[in-house]
């Protein structure tokens, strides 16, 4: 079997570099049936908190054209509910873990939880999913979120890169002016990769009844419907700094996955895709392994950066 699909991200190397999506995918064992799960890349959790969330009140999703608005609000079983009850069956699917981590209340839970996980060797990385609420920086507005503000973003990466060695993976928010530079910011504070992008805030609204289709009344847009932008930002990125990307939004087949490799990827996830074809992912990945083929492509990571302009 050709080694030619094997990437880096920091310490962490994977053996492919199709991984799923934070919150579309569980905690793995919800999808043992649809799919052979050591095949992917690396499988990252439903982000977790310090404290047990039971999310936001129903309806918490909805269609909408090419793509869908959730607001899950972060329903996870808390820090010590994952350790008891998720990562005793995550760790024997044979695959790369990567713990998604989120605090509510600032730097640090963020550093409680991460120190937490530290000592078991399954976890090989962590997700930080910043889009929090900046509770700390004094520049802040009210509803400002950590993603939000490169500052913020540096402050916290740095404080949250001294409490660990293993591989951090920030995940930045799309509902900026510039993402890059949040993505400098860091790239500054020792992250060792970004990915990238998170949902869209986005609304829709029943015209029969007035009222918001998601009762939280904004939500996070996911699916092909933002792929292009995810696939700029992910462009922009690349060229601004030197972490490798896992590039994300939209992937729902080979093509659109190699087009996130050309646009500067290292990785990719699957997300929205997973509602709609459990197996998208692996699907995705033997397609990729034919077009390096028919191509003659020798390594995924020749790819990378690959868009001719
Ligand atoms: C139902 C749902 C739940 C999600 N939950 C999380 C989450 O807990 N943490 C996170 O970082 N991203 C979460 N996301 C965002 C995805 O990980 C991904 O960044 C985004 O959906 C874009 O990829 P996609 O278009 O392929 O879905 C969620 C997305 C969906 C659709």
């Amino acid at each position: 079997m050709p080694d030619n699909l094997s990437v880096n991200i920091g310490k962490l190397r994977l053996e492919n570099p199709v991984m799923v999506c934070s919150g579309t995918f569980g905690y793995g064992e919800e999808f043992k049936d649809f799919l052979p799960l050591r095949k992917l890349g690396a499988i990252v959790t439903k982000t977790i908190t310090l404290n047990p969330r039971q999310g936001n009140a129903p309806p918490r999703t909805c269609e909408t054209p090419g793509g869908m608005l959730n607001s899950i609000g972060l329903e996870n079983p808390g820090l010590s509910g994952f350790i008891n009850e998720k990562l005793p069956i995550l760790k024997t699917i044979g695959v790369p873990i990567i713990v998604s981590v989120a605090a509510e209340s600032g730097v640090d839970e963020f550093i409680k939880i991460i120190c937490e996980l530290d000592k078991f060797s399954e976890v090989l990385a962590f997700e930080l999913n910043i889009s929090c609420p900046n509770v700390g920086h004094e520049s802040s507005t009210k509803k400002r979120l950590i993603a939000q503000d490169a500052l913020a973003t540096f402050e916290m990466v740095k404080k949250i890169r001294m409490a660990t060695k293993k591989t951090l993976i920030t995940k930045l928010s799309p509902n900026v002016t510039d993402i890059t530079e949040i993505a400098i910011a860091v790239s500054q504070a020792g992250s060792d990769a970004v990915s990238l992008i998170n949902t869209l805030i986005g609304m829709s609204i029943d015209v029969k009844t007035k009222r918001p289709k998601v009762a939280a009344v904004t939500a996070g847009l996911s699916g092909p419907a933002i792929r292009p932008i995810a696939l700029r930002m992910v462009w922009e990125v690349y060229q601004k700094i030197k972490l490798p990307i896992i590039g994300m939004g939209g992937i729902i087949d080979t093509s659109s996955a190699l087009e996130f490799f050309l646009a500067g990827s290292t990785a990719i996830g699957v997300g929205t895709a997973n509602f709609i074809d459990p197996a998208a992912a692996v699907k995705i990945l033997q397609g990729i392994k034919e077009y390096l083929k028919e191509n003659k492509i020798k390594h995924i990571n020749n790819l990378t950066g690959g868009l001719k302009t």
